[in-house]
């Protein structure tokens, strides 16, 4: 008998149901069918994708994740973004409005252009595909190379373009498998998947409250894709800001970088925030935790801003219990995505 290449996936206690590919998440596949459902990380840990499975078999990209505990597992549930449907399956999920993807991912070969190298660690690759690369500021995608399991996560740094150029500033991971295969100066016509593109927290382009961007380590990627997304928009308040976490020095993206951000004045704009400078550095700018920092430079008017954040996810999480719990910022004002 022949094999089926799709999946039927049916949601409990409604009438929807859908196709997925084989081999395809399931997260992938009802996204891909245009439905939102909640997610963030796309990776296992967050924990925001998790669904129960009623009937049918799935089979997970990884046993022990962040995003789900042992009871979860009792009771049946599991990951959207990592559970890959092996038979038609029931499954109880929250629809969500606010996930439904304004662009549909999809899978696109891309080819390695060039890279640039922005710290010691911290390099900006340029891919490019046949295609055009359609996504909203602050926006990521799933990247797959040949001989990694599995993809990995990345934010593009640039804005949609009908090129097919697609830019990511790539952290160098101890031990990463991704970053074992990038982080050689020799690299040349890499071959990669790109599925694309993900995430909700991307420039709000009907918000027309002035922008604060915060970052952490690669969370610098999305934020600069903001930042040019934010010079096409006419109605939005100018000026935004952009405050950046680094470990030291060496970590501090030159301000020289921003200068392709059309009107962006990285000496007013551009706030590197350092938290273990050497003695050595004589480093002149803030100091400390940036989500410490932020906090002295928030007025009163803390409530008129849109605030975008991406990073290390403790950073991510002080910033938000910060601006929510204890300045009452309203929800709806944060977007983030936190680089698990
Ligand atoms: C939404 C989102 C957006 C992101 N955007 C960016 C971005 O723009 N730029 C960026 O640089 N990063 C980004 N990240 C983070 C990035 O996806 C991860 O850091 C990714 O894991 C790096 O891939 P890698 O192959 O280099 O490392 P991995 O191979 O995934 O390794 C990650 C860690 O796991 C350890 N490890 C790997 N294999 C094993 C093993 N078998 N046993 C034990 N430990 C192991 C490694 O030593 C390393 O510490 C983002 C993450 C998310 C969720
Ligand atoms: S665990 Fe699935 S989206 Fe984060």
């Amino acid at each position: 008998m022949k094999s089926s290449s799709t999946h039927q996936v049916s949601f409990a206690n409604t009438d929807l149901s859908i196709k997925i590919d084989c081999g395809d998440t399931l997260l992938g596949g009802i996204l891909r069918a245009g439905i939102g459902v909640p997610y963030e990380c796309n990776a296992g840990g967050c924990g925001s994708c998790k669904y129960k499975l009623v009937q049918g078999i799935v089979a997970d990209d990884l046993e022990d994740t962040a995003g789900l505990r042992v009871s979860d597992k009792r009771k049946n549930k599991h990951l959207a973004c990592i559970s890959r449907p092996q038979s038609d399956c029931v499954v109880d999920f929250k629809l969500d409005p606010q996930y439904t993807p304004k662009n549909i991912p999809g899978n696109t070969p891309a080819t390695l252009h060039s890279f640039e190298k922005l710290t010691h660690d911290l390099w900006e690759f340029r891919f490019d595909s046949v295609g055009p690369a359609h996504f909203l500021p602050g926006q990521y995608a799933k990247i797959s190379l040949p001989d990694v399991h599995g993809p990995r996560s990345y934010s593009m740094s640039n804005v949609a373009n009908d090129e097919g150029k697609w830019l990511f500033q790539i952290k160098k991971v101890v031990g990463g498998a991704v970053s074992e295969v990038l982080f050689k100066d020799s690299l040349k016509n890499l071959n990669i998947t790109i599925d694309a593109p993900y995430s909700i927290a991307h420039l709000k382009s009907e918000s027309q409250r002035q922008a604060i961007c915060i970052a952490g380590g690669s969370g610098l990627a999305p934020m600069v894709s903001i930042l040019h997304g934010i010079t096409q928009l006419e109605h939005v308040k100018p000026d935004p800001i952009l405050y950046y976490g680094a470990r030291n020095c060496r970590d501090v993206v030159d301000k020289s970088y921003f200068n392709t951000i059309s009107g962006f004045r990285p000496d007013d704009q551009y706030i590197p925030v350092v938290s273990e400078p050497a003695q050595s550095d004589n480093w002149a700018g803030a100091t400390g935790m940036v989500h410490d920092f932020l906090k002295t430079q928030l007025e009163d008017a803390v409530c008129d801003y849109e605030y975008y954040l991406a990073g290390p996810p403790p950073m991510v999480d002080a910033v938000r219990r910060h601006l929510v719990l204890e300045r009452g910022v309203p929800v709806e004002q944060l977007h983030y995505d936190r680089f698990f």
